[in-house]
């Protein structure tokens, strides 16, 4: 085959054989379906939980039975919301590896809704719900999806920036799982999380500009999901850490999704792949919503 055509092979567009990647959140829902994109691909993925035991099941079901003899699913505890544990989550990285192609944002919470349908009734019923909401929960959202997210990128730097320089042409990559609730102009229930995913856009962006500098050399793009199947949208994940989402034939048009189904794990594997190896693309968001974001504004 001539050079000229085999560099369009999915195999040469999409190789991430040795590559290193982190995954924040990365035992559980939309975390673990990137943490097999990789590894079945040849990755060596780090994966990081508050629980141990997540991530063990996680390692111990998916980890050992891969499509690509040099992928490894490894489990790392870490907690991002706090510096000493990003610190020892860089340093426990940096004792294996030279360097980490691909470090992914993801580990993120949800924390109570409130009903808003209370504003038809009067501005005071409205006013009663909304200002019941704890302050601590928005504190708790805030730290996990935004200041979790920039402590943790600003600490893998060195190690992504010396995976631009290990090899010529190569550019590391950040990504940032958001949301399509940081787009829509619903509350979706939930101010405090579509709040979050918001700033957590943003961030992106200004991540984005200052990464890219010649010394630095990281790009930064953001995937904001629609609804995936998780622990954040089912409440629950079964032996294997999976979750499932239930769905009849008007699940579609119940919740506005023209695409009629929640997300799948491939859908969210072609996507995070593309994201990494795609060395042109800077400062994107890109909405994978199955067009609920047609339907929502
Ligand atoms: N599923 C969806 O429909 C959807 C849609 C749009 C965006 N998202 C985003 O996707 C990301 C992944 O969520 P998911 O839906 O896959 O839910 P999930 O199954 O609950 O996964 C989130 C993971 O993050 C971990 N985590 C939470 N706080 C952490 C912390 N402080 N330090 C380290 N790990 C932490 C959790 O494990 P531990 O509790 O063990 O730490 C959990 O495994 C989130 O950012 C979420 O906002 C999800």
């Amino acid at each position: 085959m001539a050079e000229g055509n085999k560099k369009f092979t999915i195999q040469n567009l999409f190789n991430v054989e040795d590559w290193v990647v982190v995954i924040t959140g990365g035992a559980t829902g939309i975390g673990l379906m990137m943490a097999q994109a990789f590894a079945n691909n040849g990755a060596r993925v780090y994966i990081t939980s508050r629980r141990q035991e997540a991530l063990e099941t996680a390692a111990k079901t998916w980890g050992t039975s891969l499509a690509h003899p040099k992928g490894k699913i490894i489990p790392i505890q870490a907690d991002i919301t706090e510096k000493p544990s990003i610190e020892n989550l860089v340093k426990q990285v940096s004792q294996k590896e030279k360097y980490v192609d691909v470090l992914v944002n993801n580990a993120g919470i949800s924390v109570g809704s409130s009903s808003v349908e209370k504003g038809h009734e009067s501005a005071e019923e409205l006013a009663k719900e909304l200002f019941s909401e704890e302050q601590k929960n928005w504190e708790d959202v805030y730290r996990t999806n935004v200041i979790g997210y920039f402590f943790t990128t600003v600490a893998f730097l060195p190690l992504l920036s010396a995976a631009s320089k290990a090899r010529p042409g190569h550019t590391a990559a950040v990504i940032n799982n958001t949301s399509m609730s940081g787009i829509t102009r619903t509350t979706q229930h939930h101010y405090k999380y579509n709040v979050s995913k918001g700033a957590a856009i943003h961030l992106n962006t200004l991540l984005a500009q200052e990464l890219r500098r010649p010394g630095v050399k990281v790009r930064v793009n953001s995937v904001a999901p629609g609804i995936f199947p998780s622990e954040m949208t089912t409440n629950e994940s079964d032996e294997t850490n999976k979750s499932q989402i239930p769905v009849d034939e008007s699940y579609g048009e119940k919740k506005g999704i023209p695409a009629g189904r929640p997300g799948r794990e491939e859908d969210m594997a072609q996507l995070v792949l593309a994201m990494a190896v795609n060395e042109y693309l800077y400062g994107q968001t890109i909405a994978l919503d199955g067009g609920y974001l047609l339907e929502h504004p």
